[in-house]
């Protein structure tokens, strides 16, 4: 199966994302795509994304809602935080352990292993980010932690010299980093993010071990993400 996944980061209004969405749906990318479009998106557009997916779905459902985070904590006194049972229903996926949030808000392997635990438990598929050189820690850390998890997960290689620099890796290197992410992981669908556009996104395809795209900023206008699905595909 193939993933291709946008990551809207701090972007987007209601509006927008709603309007976006539209153009996607009236674009019939659906029919376009061998596998799965997910759009993470902030957690304040998700609910009128839900709304217009369900009006619109098609019978082939191939879109999906992600979140771009979610608590380690259970429900209850967390104040500002949003749990993965406030989540449920809502969306299939969830990215965890993006490097932005690692360098940012000082996010741990432990606290990204507890968001994984939460994620599962509610029927929320994570997708594991996880950054060269720290790859093999990163999922020690998270196999300690739940040692089913790692087979119940997603995993995107994203060096980090390539997120939001417009130097993305090199093709065939990422896929000998996504053949080793799939030795440690026991045959887990690999993505790759950074730097993806349209016109990288084929080659990137291409490799035999990456079986998706993370995208960020080129996510962001409908026209673009469509040429990357499509360029995808073929
Ligand atoms: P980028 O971001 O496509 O803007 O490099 C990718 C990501 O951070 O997931």
């Amino acid at each position: 199966m193939r993933y291709i996944v946008a990551n809207w980061k701090s972007n987007k209004t209601i509006e927008e994302a709603v309007s976006w969405l539209k153009e996607l749906l009236d674009g019939s990318m659906a029919r376009w795509l061998d596998g799965r479009i997910i759009i993470c998106a902030p957690f304040t557009a998700l609910s009128g994304l839900k709304k217009q997916l369900t009006m619109k779905q098609l019978d082939n459902e191939i879109i999906f809602l992600g979140a771009q985070d979610l608590s380690s904590f259970p429900s209850g006194p967390y104040t500002g935080e949003i749990s993965a049972a406030r989540l449920q229903g809502l969306i299939d996926y969830v990215i965890v352990g993006h490097s932005e949030r690692r360098r940012y808000l000082k996010e741990t392997d432990e606290t990204v292993a507890r968001k994984i635990k939460q994620a599962l438990k509610f029927q929320i598929t994570p997708i594991v980010c996880l950054d060269e050189p720290y790859i093999e820690n990163q999922i020690l850390t998270m196999k300690q932690s739940n040692h089913e998890a790692i087979e119940q997960s997603i995993f995107a290689y994203e060096p980090l010299s390539a997120i939001g620099s417009g130097r993305p890796d090199n093709p065939e290197n990422a896929n000998m980093i996504a053949k080793r992410i799939k030795k440690i992981t026991n045959n887990v669908p690999i993505l790759y993010g950074g730097s993806v556009t349209s016109q990288n996104a084929k080659e990137f395809m291409r490799q035999d071990y990456i079986n998706g795209l993370l995208v960020g900023k080129a996510s962001l206008k409908a026209e673009e993400f469509m040429k990357i699905i499509k360029n995808a595909e073929t």
